[in-house]
């Protein structure tokens, strides 16, 4: 989705704000743009196509120079990636530009009546009603202008405008769009989302819905809509800048498959203390589960398909009946969800539209609400009772891989706790269950050491135009995962279904050739899972299996095998997922895909 960044202060404002959005670049986009205030104007460059683009063109025409400026990454909503649709966007006087991340809903109506008033529009974006509104409400102070403009918006945006009148001065606005300012010396910031911060600050303050910074080069400034100025705390960001680069790796995706050990352990190590699990840090007691008859998981794709994975644990360590949501139906659909429910929302960006619409709602219903969010002041993260953090780091691969793992360790853990809570597990079960938990890492780098295997197997799926996953209870909730990141990044057919529906349906697409994906992790559902191999494998299927190393029944039948060690089922899916991950990646290295930036795909779903 889109990105936007912005820097008053430093030497060199343009190549900030370019590094800025090579940094954003992992949202998803297809055009960027800057603009700069410069002797007394506003300069903008911008281009449709890859952020190189814009770099040759500055290259070839000169970089802007200047003392503020703010920069775009767009990924098209309203009108097609052109240059002319690509942002910042000027005013008609084209004194003042904008950048903007969100939706204005009620574009539409307010061109209407610019056009009528006069205003030429240069592009068929939303967006180009701010720059317009901004001039028409100027009397000489940004701020005011801004503010004046944002009480006509309705929608989401995270905007940022500045003047050619005021060469020193950013003005910001957040409305259910992410918003971040970065505090430097001499030189402030603002960004979407930290990454694109964290090379020139680690010091960071979250804006709330509603709010307005004024950036300039030594002070930043925050009021609400009625001219207040609100104090904030400035939060310190934990993420290293080499965690965000690729390392040697060719892609940032293997090298966040191959990061998967390290960021579980980082993620379930605070959480572990003398057998038992620990978060007083998130201030999550008893108190927090004692009460619930109910827990209702909310996310959005792979978020949603860690929710399903750890479903069982939940209902088997807990007794408490548990339903995971898609996030963009229970905001709008008819869930039970009331005061004895548990809300957990589970969101790598913390910033998912859905999800965070979703959360809103269940907390007006009354539902005690967690979140699990990898991004440390998100939206997700501020919305919640509580916020439990997955310490993957920056994933910056639109396809998640640590995220997932991470996420699905952390909720193991939550099970756990409380299953303890209300009284289900002992101490010595509880003392088994975390050192399940914490043998994961283990298991994650025996079935990564399974990469030289897999490479050699993608090959001969690289020209398929279909393939099929099936798995039973858990390894379903993985042939889910596994075929959402197949199509994702090779953009070949995938589909996963649960393998005892085999016959009510997708056995009809089995023919001979056809690649199918069989996932057996649990051993009580081997002679299950054996059958349906032996079902397709009659219908000329060529099966590859996924199981753990003693699953015997599985294990003679399969056309190909990947081996991961033995992990008790109800955990297998932080490691059964693994193989999946390499496989789709390889399959698309073979295929020349962009593997990072996935056509169509945003890593960060801002808008509905
Ligand atoms: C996008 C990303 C997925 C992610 C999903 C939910 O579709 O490409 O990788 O699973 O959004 O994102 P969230 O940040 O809420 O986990």
């Amino acid at each position: 989705m889109c990105g936007i960044v912005g820097c008053v202060g430093a030497a060199d404002v343009s190549r900030v704000l370019l590094s800025g959005l090579g940094k954003l670049e992992y949202r998803g986009y297809d055009s960027a743009g800057i603009a700069v205030v410069c002797d007394g104007a506003v300069d903008i460059r911008k281009s449709s196509g890859r952020l190189a683009r814009l770099l040759a063109a500055c290259e070839r025409d000169g970089y802007p120079q200047g003392g503020a400026g703010i920069g775009h990454t767009r990924w098209a909503t309203h009108g097609a990636p052109t240059d002319a649709n690509s942002h910042p966007h000027a005013s008609g006087d084209g004194r003042f530009a904008v950048v903007h991340n969100g939706i204005i809903e009620n574009w539409a109506e307010l061109r209407r009546e610019l056009e009528a008033e006069g205003c030429r529009f240069e592009s068929e974006t939303d967006t180009e009603v701010i720059a317009h509104l901004v001039e028409r409400a100027y009397e000489g102070d940004l701020l005011k202008a801004v503010m004046k403009a944002a009480l006509r918006l309705r929608g989401s945006y995270a905007a940022a405008v500045v003047c050619a009148d005021e060469p020193g001065r950013i003005v910001a606005v957040r409305e259910a769009s992410p918003l971040i300012v970065g505090i430097g010396a001499g030189e402030n910031y603002f960004a979407s989302d930290v990454t694109a911060l964290v090379e020139r600050t680690r010091s960071c303050l979250y804006l709330d819905d509603g709010e307005f910074a004024d950036i300039r080069p030594d002070s930043v400034s925050v009021f609400d809509a009625a001219g207040r100025e609100r104090a904030k705390e400035v939060v310190r960001v934990r993420w290293d800048v080499r965690a965000a680069e690729k390392g040697g790796y060719r892609h940032f995706m293997l090298k966040e498959i191959m990061e998967q050990p390290g960021a579980v352990e980082a993620t379930i190590a605070p959480r572990i203390a003398a057998g038992r699990v620990c978060f007083d840090d998130e201030g999550l007691d008893d108190g927090a589960f004692c009460g619930v008859t109910r827990v209702v998981i909310a996310a959005c794709g792979s978020s949603y398909y860690a929710g399903q994975g750890v479903r069982s644990a939940f209902e088997r360590l807990t007794g408490v009946p548990t339903s995971v949501e898609l996030a963009s139906e229970l905001r709008y659909g008819s869930t039970l969800v009331n005061a004895s429910t548990l809300v957990i929302a589970v969101s790598q960006s913390g910033e998912t539209a859905d999800t965070v619409a979703a959360l809103r709602e269940c907390v007006c219903r009354g539902a005690r609400t967690l979140a699990v969010v990898n991004v440390a002041g998100s939206t997700v993260a501020r919305l919640a009772d509580h916020a439990v953090h997955t310490w993957a780091g920056p994933e910056v691969a639109v396809a998640t891989t640590k995220g997932y793992t991470t996420q699905l360790s952390v909720l193991y853990l939550i099970a756990v706790r409380m299953a303890r809570a209300l009284r289900c597990i002992g101490t010595q079960e509880e003392a088994r269950l975390v050192r399940q938990i914490a043998a994961l890492p283990r298991a994650i780098q025996q079935a990564i050491d399974l990469n030289p295997c897999v490479s050699e197997l993608a090959v001969r799926y690289k020209s398929c135009p279909s393939l099929l996953f099936m798995g039973r209870g858990v390894d379903w909730a993985v042939a889910l995962e596994g075929a959402l990141k197949m199509k994702e990044i090779s953009y070949i057919h995938a589909e996963a279904y649960a393998a005892g529906e085999l016959k009510h349906g997708t056995i009809a697409l089995v023919e001979e050739g056809q690649p199918v994906i069989a996932l057996c992790c649990d051993e009580r559902l081997a002679a299950k899972v054996a059958g349906n191999i032996l079902e397709v494998k009659a219908r000329g299927a060529n099966v590859l299996a996924v199981a753990c190393l003693d699953n015997q029944d599985v294990v003679a039948l399969a056309d190909d095998l990947l081996l991961i060690p033995p992990v008790p089922p109800m955990l297998s899916a932080a490691v059964s997922v693994v193989p999946l991950q390499l496989l789709a990646y390889h399959v698309a290295r073979e295929r020349g895909c962009d593997i990072d930036k996935p056509r169509n795909l945003a890593k960060s779903v801002t808008v509905e």
